[in-house]
């Protein structure tokens, strides 16, 4: 299978399968690919005859520069892992001057409310890089549709927002959460945590699991307390927020309102490994 790094030949490619009639998903990465991945492009190939899928660790998303530099890179594994999908993926993996030119730097986006809550709150600047790359990817690409995982819901939000700030004529799908049998919502982080750590992260969905259940019968500021004093006592793991958000708005829940969906977000450190995940509760 064949790696693409310059946007001139992914262009080319690109533009050639769309005049024989074709049309283009997208799957963007940082790479490290696992199975959530595979059930993305396996999604986006039920809706097209070729799927773009880019690796690029994008430096200007990373708020934490450790976290950047310990984020997991294995293209040669990565294109073995794709090439069960034979030649109907093509793979975009350039260098940051590639995808950035020369100026390797965030433009400041307004999302409003949705990059003040959780991820936003938590990791300033991250949403800003996040809608930096896609609009430069999404304009490097062209994709018809591009996919995205619920695991990063607020993510996906902000890249709905961000379609119709730069005004781009693509469509975005979010796809459910890929998990590990015992629950532990696939990630590329997963591959940094040791086996004791990989033994106690599935508690994350757990405790989503627990809100869920309980709530219809309590409040939210109820729930918070049920998950924070849970993790209080589950060695290993160190809660970083509880959240039960609109999922339209992200808006944090103060009074459950009738025809509102709503979800419960986590994040979670295990020993240096950020984790988050989410639950749809109603
Ligand atoms: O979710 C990710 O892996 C990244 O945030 C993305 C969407 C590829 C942008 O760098």
């Amino acid at each position: 299978m064949s790696i693409i790094f310059t946007k001139i030949e992914l262009k080319n490619l690109v533009s050639k399968k769309k005049q024989e009639g074709n049309t283009v998903g997208f799957v963007p990465t940082m790479g490290a690919l696992h199975e959530g991945h595979a059930s993305l492009i396996s999604l986006a190939l039920e809706k097209h005859p070729y799927v773009v899928v880019s690796i690029f660790v994008n430096p200007t998303q990373f708020n934490n520069a450790q976290d950047l530099e310990k984020y997991p890179r294995a293209l040669e594994k990565d294109a073995q892992f794709l090439s069960n999908f034979k030649d109907r993926v093509i793979i975009y993996a350039p260098s940051p001057q590639e995808v950035y030119g020369t100026n390797i730097s965030s433009t400041s986006y307004n999302f409003g409310n949705l990059e003040n809550v959780m991820e936003g709150e938590h990791r300033p600047g991250h949403f800003d890089g996040v809608g930096t790359v896609l609009n430069l990817l999404f304009r490097q690409v062209l994709p018809d549709e591009a996919f995205f995982g619920e695991k990063d819901f607020q993510q996906l939000q902000i890249v709905r927002k961000l379609v119709q700030l730069e005004k781009l004529s693509l469509k975005i799908t979010g796809c459910p959460i890929h998990r590990q049998e015992n629950g532990l919502a696939m990630s590329s982080r997963n591959a940094r945590l040791t086996e004791k750590q990989l033994a106690i992260a599935p508690f994350i969905y757990k405790s989503l699991q627990i809100a869920k259940k309980h709530f219809e019968t309590k409040s939210a500021l109820q729930l918070k307390k049920i998950v924070t004093t849970a993790f209080a006592n589950e060695e290993g793991l160190e809660l970083e927020y509880f959240e039960i958000a609109n999922i339209k708005n992200l808006s944090p829940l103060s009074r459950k309102r009738k025809n509102q969906k709503y979800r419960a977000f986590i994040a979670a450190y295990a020993g240096e490994i950020r984790l988050i995940d989410n639950i749809a509760l109603n």
